[in-house]
């Protein structure tokens, strides 16, 4: 038998001594709330903006060790998924917890495709956007209408409604991402096909003019496919940690996915291979890379793609990543940039800045090239995010729902303004 582990706390206000629990490398806020507690003083809180070292959940959908750039869904290896799965096998595997049998994954894959078409007042609702709306605030407000569209996905305690939310989701996400796009090109909108594949059919609504069917590169829809596997799921990021945080409202699962699409839309979360192809373009040539690390050296700039508040390795998606360039540079033509990347990520990874704070590319280094590749535009690259990313989003919204120790999420806070003024009515303050 395992050793009960503790932590002992003397509370040098009082000389009190505490014993707390540690259990899986953690205390619990609860019982750190019971030091100095008195009917006069509430007890010692935790403060931590960012959650930078609060762990909210118990989760079992995703591993990661930063230190040696390990992922896992569910215990497998993010390389072996991206290597022999499909997204679909993937996104079952995330929202069950292992892995389909033939007669599952045949089953969910025929769900997941008959559910890929919107109801046309959904197509209403987008074409009331202006001419030029970013792609991103579309697919979120139309994520949220989609809640109006389903009100029996309020019952979130019944998992065969659940269940049908989440087919639901992950079917019309590539459909409504797709029309994003297509929106603010000015050109039609097109109907899903369902002989497609999930990521042929996306590709399919995206690119498709005139002709009869549209039959995409097998090496882009399988690039596209790596892509989506990559960013399906990361454990408790901004996102996640968004639609867990409304979803503990109990609110529907559309409403809770559109506040985690809300925050992929910043800047800070899913803007960043943005941001990696604006650097690259302003650096130009591989001339110029020894002087733009310098720059970055002195605390000019930040290279973009390069560092991660967990991996402090190479992050296991970037390896893949750089990977799939090649194949879609195969069918695409070379991106010139290309060559920046590489000569950018040979210095750094040998110069002393770089290697001693640990910092490698990230999933976003590699990404953008790619996505500009395929001809999107910057707009769109988070969308190509958030449609992966829904599968991840529907696992831990289920582990949410169904965990007996979660609560309305409620942070404390540290009050830092007046007391007790006395209100003066306008009509005397301003006589
Ligand atoms: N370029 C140059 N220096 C850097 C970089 C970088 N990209 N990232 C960190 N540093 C330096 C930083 O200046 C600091 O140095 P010092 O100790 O001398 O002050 C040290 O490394 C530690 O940095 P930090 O800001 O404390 O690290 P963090 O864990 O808070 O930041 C990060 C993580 C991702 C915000 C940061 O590395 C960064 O800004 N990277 C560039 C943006 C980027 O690529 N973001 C995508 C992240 S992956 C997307 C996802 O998984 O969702």
């Amino acid at each position: 038998m395992t050793q009960k582990q503790t932590l002992t706390v003397r509370d040098n206000r009082t000389g009190d001594e505490y014993e707390l629990d540690i259990t899986d490398g953690t205390i619990r806020a609860s019982d750190v709330g019971k030091i100095g507690k008195s009917d006069e003083e509430p007890g010692l809180a935790v403060y931590d903006p960012g959650f930078t070292n609060t762990a909210s959940t118990r989760s079992a959908v995703t591993y990661i060790d930063g230190d040696r750039g390990i992922l896992e869904y569910r215990g497998y290896p993010i390389e072996q998924l991206a290597e022999s799965s499909t997204f679909l096998e993937v996104a079952y595997l995330l929202i069950h917890g292992e892995l389909p049998t033939r007669e599952q994954h045949d089953q969910w894959v025929h769900d997941i495709t008959f559910h890929t078409f919107v109801h046309e007042d959904i197509k209403t609702v987008m074409r009331g956007f202006r001419y030029d709306a970013h792609p991103m605030g579309m697919l979120l407000s139309s994520v949220g209408a989609l809640s109006t569209f389903y009100p029996e996905a309020r019952n979130i305690k019944d998992p065969q409604i659940r269940h049908e939310q989440i087919v639901r989701l992950i079917a019309k996400m590539p459909t409504l991402g797709a029309w994003s796009f297509r929106h603010a090109q000015g050109k039609p909108y097109v109907y899903p096909d369902n002989d497609l594949t999930y990521t042929e059919n996306f590709l399919s609504m995206l690119f498709k003019m005139s002709e009869q069917k549209y039959e995409p590169d097998p090496r882009l829809s399988k690039a596209l496919e790596v892509l989506f596997i990559l960013h399906a799921d990361h454990e408790q990021n901004c996102s996640t940690n968004a639609v867990r945080s409304v979803g503990s409202s109990q609110v529907d699962p559309y409403s809770a996915l559109s506040a985690g699409i809300a925050a992929l839309y910043g800047p800070l979360h899913g803007g960043a291979n943005e941001a990696v192809l604006r650097m690259l373009k302003r650096i130009k040539t591989k001339d110029n890379v020894p002087a733009f690390i310098e720059g970055v050296k002195n605390g000019d700039e930040r290279l973009m793609g390069f560092g991660h508040r967990v991996y402090k390795n190479y992050d296991p998606r970037a390896k893949i990543i750089k990977k799939a360039t090649e194949d879609v540079f195969e069918v695409t033509g070379v991106n010139p940039l290309l060559e920046v990347a590489q000569e950018l990520e040979k210095i750094a990874l040998e110069d002393e800045y770089f290697v001693s704070r640990k910092l490698y590319p990230n999933v976003d280094f590699y990404s953008g090239l790619i996505y500009e590749a395929l001809q999107f535009p910057p707009e769109m690259f988070t969308v190509l995010f958030a449609i992966p990313r829904t599968a991840g989003w529907l696992a831990q919204w289920l582990e949410l729902v169904d965990d007996p120790e979660q609560k309305i999420a409620r942070p404390k806070q540290i009050y830092t303004g007046e007391r007790q003024l006395d209100f003066v009515p306008a009509a005397q303050r301003w006589s």
